[in-house]
C-alpha cells in the first residue's frame, strides 16, 4: 500500500485538522495547543530523548505509525535519516506538509506495518510507539519489525496494569498447574471488544509481563524503561523463538513458503 501524498498549498494548521501531534512550527504556531494529555508528544519525547544517541548520523530509523510525524522530526533534527509510516492519509497529508514548513527531510509513505515483512528493508532504529494494542495481528507485526533487524527499538503501547514480573521466560509447567496463567505477574494481554476511549481500533492492552515476553518471543531485549509503557527494547536474535515458527510467519505475512517451513525440518 503505497500512495503519493497530496502536500496542501495553505498556511494554515487549522486547514489540515483535527491534529493528534502538537507539533511546534516555525513562527511559534502549534498544530494542538489544546491537545486533552498536554503538550502531546513532546513531553513523552523528552522522557525518551536521553536514552537515544545525540547524534544519529548515519542511522536509518524508521517511525512506525508516525501519525502527523513529530518522533521523524526529532529523529532527522538528530541526523538520521527518516523514513515514516502510516496506514492513515489524513495523518500522512499533516506530515507532508510540516515537514515542508521544518525543511526536514524526511520520507513519509502509506504503509501497514505488516508490509515489513516484505520490504526486505533494514533500519538501525525502529521506533513503534502508540500502534501495538491498535493491531488485530499485535505478534505478526513485532515479526515484521523483526525482520528489519534493528540495533535498537522504542516500544510503547496502552496496558492493562496487572502488576509487574515477566523478566525471564517462565518455568515450564503442566495442565495441572494451570492456574499461574492467571496470576497477576503472568504475561497476559486483554482483548477489548467494542469500543475503548471511543476507538474502535483499540484492540488489546497487554500487562508488564505480558510486553516482556512478547519482546522477548519476537527477538528484543528490553534494556530500559524511559517513561510510563515506554520499553527501550536491543535486538537479541538469540532470544527469538520466531525462526522455529519461519513457516507460520510466512504463511501468516502472505510469503512464498520455504523449502524448509519448520526448524525440525532439515534442508
Ligand atoms: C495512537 S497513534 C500514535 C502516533 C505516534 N506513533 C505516537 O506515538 O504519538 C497511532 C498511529 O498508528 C497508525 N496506525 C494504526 N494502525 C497501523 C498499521 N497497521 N500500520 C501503520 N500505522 C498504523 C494510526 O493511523 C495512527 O497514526
Amino acid at each position: 500500500m503505497k500512495d503519493a501524498i497530496d502536500v496542501p498549498a495553505t498556511d494554515d494548521p487549522a486547514a489540515l485538522g483535527p491534529w493528534f501531534h502538537n507539533l511546534h512550527l516555525p513562527g511559534g504556531v502549534q498544530t494542538a495547543p489544546d491537545h486533552r494529555f498536554g503538550d502531546f508528544p513532546r513531553f513523552k519525547w523528552l522522557e525518551i530523548a536521553p536514552h537515544l544517541p545525540a547524534d544519529l548520523s548515519g542511522w536509518r530509523a524508521l517511525d512506525i505509525g508516525c501519525n502527523a510525524g513529530f518522533y521523524s522530526f526529532e529523529l532527522a533534527r538528530r541526523g538520521a535519516e527518516v523514513t515514516g509510516i502510516d496506514l492513515d492519509p489524513h495523518y500522512l497529508r499533516q506530515a507532508a506538509w510540516a515537514a515542508g514548513r521544518m525543511g526536514l527531510p524526511v520520507t513519509f509513505r502509506r504503509q501497514q506495518v505488516y508490509d515489513l515483512a516484505r520490504s526486505g528493508e533494514r533500519f538501525d532504529l525502529v521506533l513503534f510507539m502508540g500502534v501495538f494494542y491498535h493491531l488485530r495481528y499485535p505478534l505478526l507485526a513485532l515479526d515484521a519489525l523483526a525482520r528489519v533487524e534493528p540495533r535498537l527499538m522504542v516500544f510503547q503501547t496502552l496496558t492493562a496494569d496487572t502488576g509487574e514480573g515477566g523478566e525471564a521466560p517462565a518455568p515450564p509447567f503442566d495442565f495441572e498447574e494451570r492456574d499461574r496463567l492467571t496470576r497477576r505477574d503472568h504475561p497476559f494481554m486483554a482483548f477489548i471488544e467494542g469500543r475503548f476511549a471511543d476507538d474502535p481500533t483499540n484492540w488489546w492492552a497487554p500487562n508488564h509481563a505480558g510486553i516482556c515476553a512478547m519482546l522477548r518471543s519476537a527477538g528484543f531485549r528490553i534494556e530500559a524503561r524511559p517513561g510510563h509503557e515506554i520499553y527501550l527494547c536491543r535486538r537479541d536474535p538469540a532470544a527469538a523463538v520466531w525462526p522455529a515458527e519461519e513457516g507460520e510467519f510466512r504463511s501468516a505475512a502472505g510469503l512464498p513458503a520455504t523449502h524448509r517451513t519448520h526448524a525440525s525440518e532439515k534442508e
